[in-house]
């Protein structure tokens, strides 16, 4: 029996000294595997006498029972050790510093989170529709009839036709985010969708692709007055000043009646200064959703009414920013971008100021 007990010390100090899963399997077969100690010794009690057995069955039992047992409790030490060893090593240190120098926010960016923020304090939010449109979203459920000189007159990239499908176009406007919405979403709607548009022209002022900002409200009783209120309280938030406004007559076919505003400006030196002044400088199309629109998207024009409006984000930053060609916007010049970008840590808000 003393035998017993000095085995069982001897597994014992070897399972506690075992410094890894490994070491702790060689210990494990070497005492209970098939040709382990204790598995022999269990063999030897077939050879024995019954009074024997009596003693020795249980006390081997009672052997391999311990020893498993003292196995299993260092194997969930020794696992639990190696997984904060492995933790320890995939660790990142997050408080290296950031070079905050390195890149900055395009001012394209920086203008559209600014009108984000503005529009959602008036209780907007921000949808999104594909660049690539289908004829019916950019076009037809907008009310430009079939072969209407509009279509022509936004310039139209239009792709090739693929079989079956209907003709796709890069969408010349946002536009089609409205109908997108409508179709998709119950009124009460009031949502602004920035994007890039992209249009067939190239020159001082026009680039093949560029930036709108979209706006529809849709409820049972929003009216012009209701238009004019959220525009004007738009532009003078969006320069950060008091800015004068006047709304003219338009035509677009998706709005009945339609206009455009402009903004007061004077040109101080070479500087543009907007919200006084003499002249005046048209900054974006508005009007009231037409029926027809409504009617394209499931909505009854009976039952439903409401505003839309869209304005060009890249003219917006040129004006607020003082940068004076288009076409540097989008040359990917990193001095460029170095000298009129916006740090990505500032994030526009209405309590500290938008830039
Ligand atoms: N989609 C027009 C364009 O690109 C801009 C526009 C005008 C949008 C009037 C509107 C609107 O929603 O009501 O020229």
């Amino acid at each position: 029996m003393s035998d017993i007990a000095a085995i069982k010390d001897k597994y014992e100090g070897e399972i506690a000294g075992a410094s890894d899963l490994k070491a702790l399997n060689d210990i494990r077969v070497a005492a209970l595997g098939k040709k382990g100690e204790v598995s022999m010794m269990m063999r030897g009690l077939g050879q024995m006498t019954p009074d024997e057995k009596k003693v020795m069955g249980p006390a081997l039992n009672g052997l391999k029972n311990d020893i498993a047992d003292l196995i299993e409790t260092r194997k969930s030490v020794l696992e639990l050790e190696a997984m904060n060893a492995a933790l320890a090593a995939e660790t990142m240190d997050m408080s290296l510093p950031v070079d905050v120098s390195m890149g900055t926010l395009h001012p394209v960016q920086q203008v559209m989170e600014e009108m984000a923020v503005i529009f959602s304090d008036m209780g907007f939010s921000v949808a999104e529709g594909p660049d690539i449109e289908d004829d019916f979203h950019n076009f037809t459920a907008l009310n430009f009839p079939p072969g209407h000189p509009a279509r022509d007159m936004h310039d139209t990239f239009f792709m090739e036709q693929v079989g079956e499908e209907e003709k796709k176009v890069l969408r010349t406007h946002t536009s089609p985010v409205q109908i997108r919405t409508m179709i998709n979403q119950k009124p009460p709607i009031r949502i602004i969708a920035p994007g890039r548009t992209y249009r067939c022209d190239s020159d001082q002022t026009h680039t093949p692709m560029f930036h709108q900002v979209e706006g529809l409200v849709i409820d049972k009783e929003t009216h012009m007055g209701h238009l004019k209120g959220v525009l004007m309280d738009f532009v003078s938030a969006f320069f950060e000043t008091d800015v004068d406004v006047q709304f003219r007559p338009h035509h677009f076919p998706f709005t009945e009646p339609s206009a455009e505003m402009d903004v007061r400006y004077e040109r101080v030196g070479s500087e543009i200064r907007i919200g006084q002044g003499e002249k005046w400088m048209e900054i974006l199309g508005c009007g009231m959703v037409h029926p027809n629109v409504l009617r394209a998207c499931g909505l009854d024009p009976e039952e439903y009414q409401g505003f839309a409006f869209g304005m060009g984000v890249d003219r917006l930053a040129m004006l607020k920013y003082g940068m004076p060609d288009l076409r540097d916007m989008f040359a990917a010049d990193t001095r460029w971008l170095g000298h009129y970008g916006f740090s990505p840590l500032l994030q526009a808000n209405l309590a500290t100021g938008l830039s």
